[in-house]
């Protein structure tokens, strides 16, 4: 566990990281325009173009990232810096954790990161579950196992962390706003360093006497329905890579 002093100093130099990388971004593409002017410069599609080009994958991104250069101790600072399109195309599922529990800090700031997700008409639908008590992990573990029907299954893959995403019944964008606080805890995770999966079946688990038990426990009441678990931790290996993307996974109607 951090103490505060160390907090503060581990945010202070992130941020003076950010701002390296920022100037570093900027020295890279002086002539960059503007997002606005982006759009108004953006070449039209043409007949002979037929496609556009092919979008760059996590690895060529990861890769072209690293034979950047800048001098002298700031180098090795930046190559650990992830841009949001990085962090977005980099992440993968993690199916394999140490027991190491992350530091709290850390954890904190992806919880809070996933609080941030859109949600529909601000309502703010979802709530979030932190287990890090080794005897309740291991209860939900059992219990997602039993709905899986894997008896002697481990589904968080030994994370030491579940993140539990459940959110409001009767609010009708309820499905889609716990989905996306989903996906910022795993790309926060990601951007913070640590593994994470999505593991599913938490609706199940909450339909359950023992899964309302468990919410009533924690002074939970309501009509929440489970959207997913965020396993998190160390990856105790390296991550098979991304599939390749379908190849009708994007089109354009210019
Ligand atoms: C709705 C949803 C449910 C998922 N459930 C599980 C699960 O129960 N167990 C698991 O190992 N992975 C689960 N995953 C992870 C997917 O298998 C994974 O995202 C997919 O294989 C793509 O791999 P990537 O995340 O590395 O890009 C789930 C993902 C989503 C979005």
């Amino acid at each position: 566990m951090q103490d505060n002093k160390k907090s503060a100093e581990g945010d202070t130099a992130h941020y003076q990281l950010s701002i390296i990388n920022y100037q570093f971004s900027k020295a890279q593409s002086p002539e960059r325009p503007t997002r606005k002017q982006a759009c108004l410069t953006a070449a039209p599609r043409t007949h002979s173009q037929g496609r556009p080009p092919p979008l760059e994958g996590g690895a060529e991104i990861l890769a072209k990232r690293r034979s950047e250069t800048l001098v002298g101790e700031l180098k090795k600072e930046v190559f650990i810096i992830m841009n949001t399109i990085e962090t977005l195309m980099t992440r993968r599922s993690c199916r394999d954790f140490s027991p190491k529990m992350p530091d709290e800090q850390t954890v904190c700031e992806i919880l809070k990161a996933g609080s941030y997700a859109a949600t529909g008409m601000n309502r703010q639908s979802p709530i979030i579950v932190c287990v890090t008590n080794r005897h309740t992990r291991d209860w939900l573990s059992r219990l997602n196992a039993d709905i899986l029907g894997k008896a002697d299954f481990d589904p968080f893959y030994g994370a030491p962390v579940i993140i539990i995403v459940l959110a409001d019944k009767n609010v009708p964008t309820h499905v889609y706003d716990g989905s996306l606080v989903m996906g910022n805890l795993m790309n926060a995770a990601h951007e913070k360093g640590l593994a994470s999966c999505w593991i599913h079946r938490a609706k199940e688990e909450f339909e359950t006497t023992e899964g309302k038990e468990f919410l009533r426990s924690l002074g939970i009441e309501g009509d929440y329905e489970g959207i997913g678990h965020c396993a998190l931790g160390y990856a105790s290996g390296d991550p098979a890579p991304a599939s390749p993307r379908k190849e009708n996974y994007i089109s354009f109607a210019r």
